[in-house]
């Protein structure tokens, strides 16, 4: 029997093709797994009315941990017109399968980091090292939204905030709510991981990113938070900034920022501006990770019009399994794919398109995978 059991889930478009470049290396560094292949995309979506089956839930309990590709997702309206015709007008809803597998398994953390490898010609800048920690239960992503806004809920929330009676002559149908949703425990528990983080990897600083200027609740709630979490950390300095402001510094002074911490939304919003600084969507890396459980995965999407044209980056996918790696307790093999995919860059021989050359997919894969 294998040491680990990993559920396979290329999902949808350049999914497959990155998972085929994630396997060329996973043989190669000789991990003790068996892989399960797991249903889950649009496919299913299209066929079955759920792009997250239930037996592939069932199937992921009984795993080590995850490794998922990409998936597709479409406007409620156009999901609805490519549903199997005996599905059409139940009132099937299309739900982000990797965010229902974040919520279900409650993989609060989403560890995003943000490295720029010496020799890519697509980094901003040379000495770029930011690690981004998104709350990835709550927040905006909660899913209590509303639409048309009852009545009787609009007179309720009056009595406790009257801000809502502003709009009280907007019909409910012409107004849509989408709450978000922090809990000190959602807080603490994001907060305390990248804390973590910085004291076992030497980061000097933790930069709680918020805008509680204007979300005074939510966002005033994170920052109390973070301050109790910081005084256990006399070394790590807390700094707090605003989104908005943030965004700017990050363009501006990359360098002075490591860990940085911030709610669901924003944490989408900031990681993306990260992973560009680095070389793009390419290149970014995503760990979802809860106290038994993980799903690892590239950032980006599907993206259909490269499908099975083994084309896209791979490198995303493997820093991907690099995470994946490290959180199995494999560290020298975890180190070593990341000094494979650090070398493979720095000679600049292969390159995919969009590093400005172009090599394959799976040539990258065997490249990375002969320097291990
Ligand atoms: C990400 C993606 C997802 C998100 C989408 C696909 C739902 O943008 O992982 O950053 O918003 O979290
Ligand atoms: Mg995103």
């Amino acid at each position: 029997m294998s040491k680990y059991r990993i559920a396979w889930m290329p999902g949808d478009g350049v999914g497959v093709d990155v998972m085929d470049a994630a396997q060329i290396v996973l043989d190669a560094i000789k991990l003790d797994a068996e892989y399960i292949p797991a249903d889950i995309g649009w496919e299913f979506w299209c066929n079955e009315g759920d792009p997250l089956p239930e037996r592939t839930i069932a199937l992921l309990e009984d795993c080590t941990c995850g490794l998922f590709g990409a998936i597709t997702s479409k406007p409620t309206d156009e999901a609805e017109l490519e549903l199997a015709p005996e599905l059409k007008g139940k009132g099937l809803s299309y739900r982000s399968p990797i965010v229902r597998l974040r919520q279900h398994f409650d993989l609060y953390t989403n560890l995003r980091p943000c490295k720029a490898y010496p020799g890519s010609s697509l980094n901003y800048r040379d000495d770029i090292d930011i690690v981004v920690f998104r709350e990835n239960t709550e927040g905006l992503y909660s899913g209590v939204e509303f639409h048309p806004f009852p009545q009787e809920l609009r007179e309720m929330m009056k009595q406790f905030n009257p801000a809502i009676g502003r709009f009280d002559s907007i019909p409910g149908d012409e107004l849509a709510v989408s709450l978000r949703v922090i809990t000190n425990r959602g807080a603490h528990r994001i907060i305390r991981q990248a804390f973590e983080y910085a004291k076992r990897f030497g980061y000097p600083t933790v930069t709680l990113v918020e805008k509680p200027n204007v979300l005074r609740e939510t966002s005033g709630l994170m920052i109390r938070e973070a301050r109790k979490v910081a005084s256990d950390y006399t070394d790590i300095e807390l700094w707090e900034t605003n989104i908005d402001a943030q965004m700017m510094w990050l363009l501006k002074n990359p360098d002075n920022y490591g860990v940085l911490v911030t709610s669901n939304m924003f944490g989408d919003i900031l990681s993306d501006l990260s992973a560009q600084l680095v070389g793009g969507l390419g290149f970014a890396s995503s760990g979802n990770i809860g106290d038994k459980f993980a799903v690892f995965e590239p950032a980006h999407g599907s993206a259909p019009k490269y499908a099975g044209q083994y084309k896209v980056n791979p490198i995303a996918m493997l820093l991907a399994v690099k995470l994946m790696l490290d959180w199995l307790g494999e560290i020298d093999m975890a180190q070593s794919l990341e000094d494979a995919i650090a070398k493979v860059i720095a000679e600049g021989e292969i390159r995919t398109y969009d590093m400005g050359g172009e090599s394959t997919t799976l040539e990258m894969a065997h490249a990375i995978a002969s320097k291990l």
